[in-house]
């Protein structure tokens, strides 16, 4: 078998790897193999791609690839150590930036470096290639650059609104395509530098206008754009695991911004647009009446009577790192009988699935694990709901009020409990910067305090619940 055979046959058993990866990262379950079939996949893609490359490359540029390689894995090693589970957002969102400007580049080296052999109409279908690559990665890039600001709060997360914001967009799309066309027809520097700048506008224009409350769904969009931004160097280069790689990619990520628009009840479009079509935000809510407080030894004595529990995580939760002495308590009150179980939000937290890795982290049994549609009827009849650290995610002016910023968004119908208790600090009010109705209801209290210690707290007030009561002196006689 010739070395490009070999190298083929392996791109075909690393697409494979990938599926199986993609597969298996789809349930909680499998996910620990999906990531185990994904780094397989990538080091079989990357052997095979040295050793092709190594038939036509110098040993100075195999041992530049090798350093290249080691200090690219000693970073992302090293990122992947140290990011907190809240920080991955942005990690995420840098990550993109990094496959755009590579995207971008590979663009622009197709553009300098034309092979000899190509003539017609596939030097006409090359220099498409070239625009289109550039285009897309320009565009990711300074994207997610802006997107890593926004999460990272080093700039305001506030939708930017230009006067003719869609106008600007819908006329960076045309000239795209009007550059396109003349550029196959006639490729010069020019046109490249102008796409590119275009491109580089665009990108951070898009994201810009984008508020907070959309990001989940922005960070999803523009993972699809990377696997695109990638596929697009596969044609340039020729590389066929490329091309499959950057479409699961590229498609994978277009689903799941679908299903976060659907979660939060947001169209596609309106989200891409920069809020295109969506109601005014409201003026924050008047008058929300007075809250009521309860402490964790009165919490305790409520779930010691409770017969059904539901735990609504959310960001907080992720920040308190309390979701090992939650699942002690899930443990606890199962072992006296309880019914436990958790409501996950699909963007509760931070990034999709945030809720479901730290419980997975704290091993929660994934049984008692439910979605939100799967659990949203059974608040009616539970006994006590604890919300810890979710806001936004169980505001029930999401479906009450129309004129709430967040109106529309499916949310936990925790408020149909008998008994809610609010794990936060403060009266603060969620991501969406939106005041919470339900903190104000008859049947909630509030809980405030860092909740890992409010929840090992309750722990504590069960223990001594459990104690037998000391005798009096002398009442035995
Ligand atoms: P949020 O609405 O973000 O509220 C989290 C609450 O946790 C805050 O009100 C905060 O109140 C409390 N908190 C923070 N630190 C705490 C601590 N140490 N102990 C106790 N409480 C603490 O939470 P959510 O319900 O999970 O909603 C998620 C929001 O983020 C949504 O608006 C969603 O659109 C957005 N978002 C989601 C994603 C994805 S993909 N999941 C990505 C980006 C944005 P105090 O400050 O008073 O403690």
């Amino acid at each position: 078998m010739t070395t490009v055979s070999a190298t083929q046959a392996a791109y075909v058993v690393a697409a494979l790897l990938f599926i199986l990866s993609l597969a298996g990262l789809s349930q909680h379950r499998t996910s620990r193999s999906g990531v185990v079939w994904g780094i397989a996949g990538m080091v079989v893609a990357l052997a095979a791609t040295v050793g092709l490359a190594s038939r036509s490359i110098t040993a100075t540029s195999l041992v530049l690839i090798a350093v290249a390689t080691a200090v690219g894995a000693g970073i992302g090693l090293w990122r992947a150590r140290v990011v907190e589970m809240t920080g991955m957002p942005e990690l995420i969102a840098i990550m993109h930036s990094l496959v755009g400007l590579a995207a971008a580049f590979v663009g622009w080296n197709g553009y300098l470096e034309v092979d000899d052999e190509l003539s017609g109409s596939l030097l006409g279908i090359h220099h498409a290639e070239v625009f289109i690559g550039v285009f897309i990665g320009a565009v990711t890039f300074t994207g997610s650059v802006v997107a890593y600001l926004k999460l990272s709060a080093r700039i305001d997360s506030r939708p930017l609104t230009l006067p003719g914001k869609h106008v600007l967009n819908i006329g960076a799309l045309v000239a795209f395509v009007a550059l396109t066309v003349a550029f196959v027809a006639s490729p010069n520097m020019g046109l490249l530098v102008a796409v590119t700048v275009i491109a580089l506008a665009l990108g951070a224009h898009l994201v810009a206008s984008i508020g907070g409350g959309d990001m989940p769904v922005v960070v999803s969009m523009l993972n699809s754009y990377s696997g695109w931004a990638a596929a697009a160097s596969g044609f340039l280069l020729a590389n066929n695991l490329l091309i499959v790689t950057g479409a699961l990619v590229g498609s994978s990520g277009a689903y799941l911004s679908y299903i976060m628009c659907k979660a939060m009840n947001r169209s596609f479009i309106s989200v891409i647009a920069g809020g295109f079509g969506t109601p005014a935000a409201a003026a924050e809510d008047g008058e929300q009446g007075e809250h009521r407080e309860i402490s964790a030894e009165e919490t305790a004595e409520l779930l010691r009577d409770a017969s059904s529990v539901i735990i609504t995580p959310g960001y907080g939760m992720a920040v308190a790192q309390a979701q090992y002495p939650v699942a002690e308590l899930a443990r606890k009150l199962r072992e006296r009988g309880v019914e436990v179980r958790f409501g996950i939000h699909p963007v509760a937290g931070r990034l999709p699935g945030h809720m479901n890795v730290l419980l997975a982290e704290a091993n929660v049994p994934y049984d008692i694990v439910l979605e939100m549609d799967e659990i949203n009827d059974d608040f009616a009849a539970t006994s006590v709901v604890l919300v810890i650290g979710a806001n936004d995610t169980v505001n029930p002016a999401a479906t009450d009020n129309p004129t709430s910023p967040i109106a529309g968004m499916p949310v936990l119908h925790v408020w149909e409990a008998a008994n809610v208790v609010v794990f936060k600090r403060s009266m603060a009010a969620g991501y969406a910067g939106v005041q919470n109705p339900l903190f104000f209801r008859e049947n909630t209290q509030m809980l405030f305090g860092d909740a890992k210690q409010r929840v090992e707290d309750i722990l504590r007030g069960l223990d001594a619940l459990d104690a037998p009561v000391p005798e009096m002196a002398g009442s035995s006689r």
